[in-house]
């Protein structure tokens, strides 16, 4: 299934991230695909607090140093950067098999870059963009468009 919408504000991502983490039952891996600063990052901090994990939204911040964060609410999560990886290798090296279970979620921002990797994992993905503000609408920076595509059918959006 496909689902696309706008959002209006990073509060409104970290929202709709609530409502979809909630929803997770363990086993997922969700692709974040999306330019800097398009959002990846806010949905995640929704879809962590959606899991349960209520101490962790001020922690969750793109993993950029150290590849991987960990938090714990109803499943294990596991959020990855792919960003500064260097290799696939590297992807493989940082337990990436390990950390797919059916009692966790895995989160994988920049998963554009791991994609050979992910060529025989079932996982869905989340693609963010800015939407093109006209020049003279200012207030359409904030807005952004969030698709995501062959999400499981006990997601509902
Ligand atoms: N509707 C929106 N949803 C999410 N973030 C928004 C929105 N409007 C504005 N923003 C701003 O855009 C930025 C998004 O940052 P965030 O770290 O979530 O992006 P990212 O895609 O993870 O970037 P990076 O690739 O650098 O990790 C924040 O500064 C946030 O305040
Ligand atoms: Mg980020």
């Amino acid at each position: 299934m496909d689902f696309s919408f706008t959002s209006h504000s990073p509060q409104q991502t970290i929202k709709f991230g609530n409502h979809l983490g909630s929803q997770l039952k363990g086993g997922e891996i969700i692709a974040f695909v999306g330019p800097l600063g398009s959002g990846k990052t806010h949905l995640i901090k929704g879809i962590v607090e959606g899991l349960g994990a209520h101490d962790a939204p001020n922690e969750v911040t793109s993993p950029t140093f150290v590849l991987v964060n960990e938090y714990t609410g109803r499943l294990d999560i596991f959020h990855i950067d792919a960003y500064r990886l260097e290799s696939l290798d590297q992807f493989e090296q940082i337990g990436f098999d390990d950390y797919c279970r059916p009692d966790s979620v895995v989160l994988i921002e920049w998963a554009d870059k791991v994609k050979k990797a992910l060529a025989g994992v079932n996982y869905f993905k989340i693609t963010l963009t800015h939407l093109d503000a006209a020049p003279d609408s200012p207030q359409l920076v904030d807005f952004r468009t969030i698709t995501i595509t062959n999400y499981p059918d006990y997601i509902l959006l």
